[in-house]
Order: structure tokens, then sequence, then C-alpha cells
């Protein structure tokens, strides 16, 4: 309002400092994620009338007490992999099959087998699947994954529709999947779009889900619009936080215009990111050329998204937190790649030292679920705190 930046509430991270800093004294690096902040977000989501079904993407960020404070919040399970459908089996005790999506991309055949098998709800992309094997779609009720023909996303590499990505059925190619579904008595219940992560622009999903509705008079047999996932978080300061009301606002809208379907989203970043941070303690404080760096015990093993997607993750020392940000450093980690780097030029307390510990923000999403052991360094531990400190 009056273009206002709305004051952002404190994060949870500078309350429950004690607490981090004592998990950091049992080892780093290592993640630690905030549930009540999830059941937040989970909440927000739950308030908008505007939408019919929410499912978790949880690729985003797997861990079982996530998966089981969703589900419990009323969440289905987006999955993207067999072994992702097995572990949601696993890990959240009792969960209905009709509640976990299956939206893989180029999968071998026995993953949808197996996830027919299941009972899992199947979201196919392209007619070749049907066409190469018949026998495994005869007869089912399935979802339609479908290309709009534009995408969007905070970085190239997260862009998901067009004609350069991998995913969705052409919009030229409707028609002929309509004809080779009825030959296999397949009926398409969903139309399903994800056209990209991250994305700023308010107006993506009222057109996907206007466009998805067009489509969806071709089949007769239609009753939910999966607009995907993509909401994006605040990673910088200068970020705005998504303004859920006029979303919702917006889906209202194009809701009004195409009564008869149920709306389903499936958002992963906006339900953990800001909910989990990465701790690490710096191990050497360098000056080479008039650029110092603190390093870390964590690097782009731990997180990737830096070096992969440019992200920006905010960096704090938590040792001093009350410290003024009187120094400058390029903030990196300990793996034998230039692109090891989690910040340039970032403010930090100029006594910065090795020994400290350092905390990355918003982390919760994409962070462990990417991780890797490149140069053999251990994949780092999670931690889940519930509740306030005692
Ligand atoms: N649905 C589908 C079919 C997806 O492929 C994705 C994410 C989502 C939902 C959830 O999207 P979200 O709400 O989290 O934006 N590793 C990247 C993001 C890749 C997203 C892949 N697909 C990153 O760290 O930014």
């Amino acid at each position: 309002i009056n273009g206002a930046v709305r004051p952002r509430p404190q994060p949870w991270w500078q309350l429950e400092r004690p607490r981090l800093l004592q998990l950091a004294q049992t080892g780093t690096p290592r993640y630690v994620y905030h549930l009540p902040t999830v059941r937040e977000r989970a909440r927000q989501l739950k308030e908008l009338a505007a939408v019919d079904r929410r499912y978790y993407a949880i690729k985003a960020n797997p861990h079982p007490a996530i998966l089981n404070a969703l589900a419990e919040e009323g969440f289905g399970l987006e999955c993207v992999s067999l072994a992702e459908i097995r572990h949601v089996f696993a890990v959240v005790p009792g969960i209905d099959p009709a509640r976990v999506l299956f939206t893989p991309s180029f999968a071998p055949r026995e993953e949808y087998e197996q996830a027919l098998a299941l009972g899992v709800t199947v979201t196919v992309d392209n007619v070749e699947l049907l066409r190469n094997w018949p026998e495994t779609f005869r007869g089912r009720s399935l979802w339609l994954r479908i290309d709009l023909g534009h995408g969007d996303g905070h970085h190239e590499k997260v862009n998901t529709g067009g004609k350069e990505a991998k995913f969705g059925l052409s919009a030229q190619r409707v028609d002929e999947f309509v004809q080779e579904a009825r030959g296999l008595g397949v009926v398409i219940t969903g139309l399903h779009a994800h056209l990209g992560s991250g994305v700023e622009n308010m107006g993506h999903w009222r057109q996907m889900c206007d466009e998805l509705a067009g489509f969806a008079r071709r089949f007769g047999t239609v009753a939910t619009l999966d607009i995907g996932g993509g909401l994006p978080i605040p990673y910088a300061p200068e970020d705005e936080p998504f303004d859920l009301e006029a979303w919702a606002a917006s889906l209202a809208e194009v809701r009004a215009v195409h009564p008869a379907f149920g709306l389903v989203i499936e958002p992963g970043r906006f339900l953990v990111a800001e909910a989990g941070v990465l701790l690490a303690r710096a191990t050497q404080v360098v000056e080479k050329d008039g650029v110092v760096r603190v390093g870390l015990d964590a690097g782009m093993n731990a997180l990737v998204r830096p070096a992969m997607y440019d992200a920006w993750h905010d960096i704090v020392n938590l040792q001093r937190i009350d410290a003024p940000a009187d120094g400058q450093f390029d903030v990196v980690g300990p793996i034998c790649e230039s692109s090891d780097l989690f910040g340039k030029r970032r403010r930090l307390p100029r006594d910065t030292a090795a020994g400290d510990v350092m905390l990355v923000a918003d982390a919760g999403a994409y962070g462990h679920s990417m991780a890797s052991r490149y140069n053999l360094r251990e994949l780092p531990p999670e931690d889940v705190i519930d509740g306030a400190m005692a």
C-alpha cells in the first residue's frame, strides 16, 4: 500500500539463537528446520478459499517431520520418483494413496506401473507414453501435464515451460493425445501445469488456470486443474514478501469464470524455505589482493543453490549477532571449485574469525535435498525444532 515496504517479522532463528548455538556445538555443518514456521506457511495457504486442494512438492525437503506436519495440515504429497513415493508411504504412516500425486518426467515404465499399483494419482505428459506402453495405461484415470508454451522463474534453469523445456505435452499435440487416450479407454480427470519456480509475476497462475480451463473442454472429463507450485519467497532484504491476498484474489477471479473445476496447487519452496537454516563454522579468514574471504565448513556440497543458480541467501555471524556488520567478506566453502561461493562482498562483523558459528538463511527448500557428497564430504545432519524453547 502506497508503495511502502511492509515490515518483516523477525526470523525464527533470531529467537532460537541460543538453541542453534547449542546445536552447532554438536557438529557443523548441519541443517535445522523450524516446524512452527512450516505450519504457519501451511495455514496461510489453507486460508485461501480459491484453492480446493494443496499438495506439497516433497522434492523441496522430504524430511519426515516436515512431511508429517504438512500431512497433518491436510496437504497431499507430490512426488517425482518412485523413491519419493516409497519414502512418503514409509514415513507418513497410513497416508491415503489418494493424497499422493506422482508427477514424473521421463521416468522408466516400472515407476509408472508401480505407482499405479500403489493407487496414487499419476500424471502423464506426452503421447508417446500411451503409444509405447499401452498396457500400462489402458483403462486408467490419469492427469495430464501440458506445456502452455511459456515459462517463468527466478533463473533460466528452473523455467519449465516452452519449446526448450523437457516438461509437458505440447499444446499443439493435445488433440492427438485425446485421440490416443480414447483408443485406450484412458480418462483424463486432471490437467496440470508447472511452468517455473520462484515466479514473481502475480498473473502467472491466473493465466495458467485460464489456459488449462480452455484445454479441459477438449476432454470433457476433467474435474481438476493443477496450477503447480512456483510461489516465491523473499531471499534478499529488498525482496517483497509474496502477496498472498492479491494472489488469492486473482485466483478467485479466474475461478469465477471457470466454476466447473476444482483448483489444485503444489508448492514446495513457499512452505519450507524460510523454515530451514544451514549452520556452519568459519574455518579460516584469508586476505588476497584486497579481498577478504571467510571460509565455512559447508560448501556447495551442502547447499548448491548459490553455485547453481547464483541464488542469494542471507548469511549472518550467529556468534556475533549484535556486532555491527562493519566488515566485508566473500563467503566461501571448502570445495575445490571456483563456484563454491555462498556470497560475494557480504557485510559481516569485522571481527569475524575462525570458529565462529555462521548461519545461511532460507535454506529449508532445495538445500539438503540437493546436497551431495562431492569431494567426499559428508551430507550434513538435520535437526528439527518443534515449539518454543523450554
Ligand atoms: N510441481 C512440480 C511439477 C515441480 O516440478 C516443482 C518444482 C514444484 C511443483 C514445486 O515448485 P516450488 O513451489 O518449490 O517452486 N532447485 C530449484 C527449484 C527447482 C524446482 C523444481 N520443480 C531451486 O533451488 O530454486
